[in-house]
């Protein structure tokens, strides 16, 4: 069962998520800057290139090198550069590609089929290669494999309970622990089978897979993708022009949270707590909301490709 169901992801093809309505809210004047922070397989690159005004330019970034062989895949790529990087970094690779502001941004955060297809990553239940998590596919740092071998109980728990929400977070660390002391951890399959065998009775009317939880809370943590999404979003709105827009995908409630958050503060300008007088902050907002509540993908997108169905895209004004 497990082998066939491996077999299907491996036939799965990449899809570009919520792709007609991000490009609803592209600028198509001429002479824009694009910015696509999450480059990946290029799905929505490709078709902001075919919909940008005149003499636009669209930067694509993305932190794992494996993502730029797909842009050499890219048609009219002479309008568009490649950038190796952190996203948080936007500010800074704007700057080095002479380019300052920019009027349109996109995040569609998280990882891409590709990195899910290649064992390497350790980011499925099956895979027997490697437990690294790490997107951006480097071999050095922090792994999942370092924490869940050298990390206590409580720091493991803390992980499991923040960042994935597991309430069994307590039992699933000591069952780490325990496993760890016969022999090291060293692949997604195996750990995947651990937690499986210790929480399988917590999860029996579940419709998720009982590891479901401590991945996405030990991939978080390797990525720090919610500190990452913080600083990017401050500084994606400095570098936005007045006008541009920041359009963001988001798969989990963690970074949904985030980014509405920010986008309502920035919106509301004033940070003062209600009971003052008058405001002493004198923050003025930055931002106007355009999706009041977030755009989830179509019953027919969602039939289409099953694993767009949490994703959620928020998109704000720069004023
Ligand atoms: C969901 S995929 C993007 C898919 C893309 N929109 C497409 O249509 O092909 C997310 C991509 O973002 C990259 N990524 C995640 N966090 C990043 C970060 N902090 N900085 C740069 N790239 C990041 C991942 O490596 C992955 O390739």
């Amino acid at each position: 069962m497990k082998q066939e169901l491996k077999k299907e992801k491996k036939e799965e093809k990449h899809q570009a998520v919520l792709l007609k309505e991000v490009v609803s809210f592209l600028p198509t004047e001429e002479n824009l800057v694009v910015v696509d922070a999450t480059f990946g397989e290029g799905g929505h690159s490709q078709k902001i290139l075919e919909k940008m005004g005149r003499g636009s330019f669209l930067l694509a970034i993305d932190w794992d090198a494996a993502a730029q062989k797909n842009f050499e895949k890219l048609k009219e790529k002479k309008r568009a550069s490649f950038v190796l990087g952190n996203f948080k970094e936007i500010k800074e690779i704007l700057r080095k590609q002479s380019r300052g502001t920019a009027n349109f941004i996109l995040a569609d955060l998280g990882w891409r089929l590709e990195q899910i297809k290649n064992e390497d990553y350790g980011l499925t239940f099956f895979s027997e290669k490697s437990l690294s998590m790490r997107l951006d596919g480097k071999k050095e740092g922090l792994t999942a494999e370092k924490i869940v071998n050298t990390f206590s109980a409580e720091k493991l728990a803390d992980i499991f309970r923040i960042y994935g929400g597991e309430k069994q977070a307590w039992l699933a660390a000591q069952t780490i622990l325990s496993a760890r002391e016969k022999r090291l951890i060293t692949s997604a399959k195996e750990l995947a089978e651990i937690i499986e065998k210790s929480l399988a009775r917590f999860y029996r009317r579940a419709r998720i897979h009982p590891a479901t939880k401590v991945f996405q809370a030990l991939r978080i943590f390797v990525n720090k993708e919610l500190e990452n999404l913080e600083i990017f979003l401050e500084k994606a709105v400095e570098v936005l022009e007045k006008g541009g827009r920041l359009a963001v995908i988001t798969f989990h409630s963690g970074e949904d949270r985030i980014v509405k958050n920010f986008f309502r503060a920035n919106a509301r300008g004033c940070i003062c707590p209600p009971e003052f007088p008058e405001c002493v902050c004198g923050r003025r907002p930055s931002l106007k909301i355009l999706t009041r509540k977030p755009v989830f993908p179509s019953a027919k997108e969602m039939n289409e490709n099953p694993r767009c169905r949490s994703a959620r895209l928020r998109v704000a004004e720069k004023i």
